[in-house]
C-alpha cells in the first residue's frame, strides 16, 4: 500500500480515542475545526506546493504527518500545553505503535514541532507544511469571520491555486 504508515495510523486505537476526544471538545466551537477535512487540506495542499515548487516529498510522510499535526489539540484544550507540543509526544508514541521507522518518524515530529512557526521549519518542505497548514482555511466563506483572531493580513480572503 502506498501510503502504508499513514493507513496503519487511521486504524491505531490511541489515534482513534484522541481523534474521538478532539471531536467532542470542539463540538461547540465556532471557529476552524481540527477533523479529518482539515488534516487531508493540509496534506493535498503541501503536494501540491511541493509539486509546483519542485521539492520533493514523501507522499506517506507528509500525509501521515497531516493527520497527526494537530492532534496535541486535546491537551491544549484539557490541560493547555501548547498543541505543536502536545502533539509531538502523542505523535511519537502513535508512530511507535504503528512501526514507524525511526528516521521517518523523526521528520514527521519536526513537521509537527514546525507547523505553527515558519521560522522554526528546518527545510523547505517544513514551511511548505506550515504554509498549507494557513492556507487549508477557507477563511472567504467563513460566518465568523470578523471575530476570528487571525491577523487580516493572514486570512484566506480569496481562492488561490
Ligand atoms: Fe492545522
Amino acid at each position: 500500500m502506498e501510503l502504508e504508515i499513514t493507513n496503519r495510523i487511521l486504524k491505531n486505537r490511541n489515534y482513534i480515542a484522541q481523534l474521538s476526544l478532539l471531536k467532542e471538545l470542539e463540538t461547540d466551537r465556532e471557529f476552524c475545526r481540527h477533523d479529518m477535512d482539515h488534516f487531508l487540506s493540509v496534506a493535498r495542499i503541501t503536494m501540491h506546493m511541493c509539486r509546483e515548487m519542485g521539492v520533493r516529498a514523501d507522499r506517506d510522510l507528509v500525509y501521515a504527518a497531516a493527520l497527526l499535526h494537530d492532534i496535541g489539540r486535546t491537551q491544549e484544550m484539557t490541560m493547555g500545553i501548547p498543541h505543536d507540543l502536545a502533539g509531538q509526544a502523542l505523535a511519537d508514541c502513535i508512530l511507535s505503535e504503528v512501526n514507524c521507522p525511526e528516521d521517518m518518524k523523526s521528520r514527521i515530529i519536526g513537521l509537527i514541532a514546525a507547523h505553527r512557526d515558519i521560522t522554526k521549519a528546518g527545510d523547505e518542505l517544513g514551511r511548505i507544511f506550515c504554509a498549507a497548514d494557513k492556507k487549508s482555511r477557507k477563511c472567504f466563506d467563513c460566518p465568523v469571520l470578523e471575530r476570528c483572531n487571525w491577523p487580516d493580513d493572514k486570512k484566506n480572503l480569496y481562492i488561490e491555486v
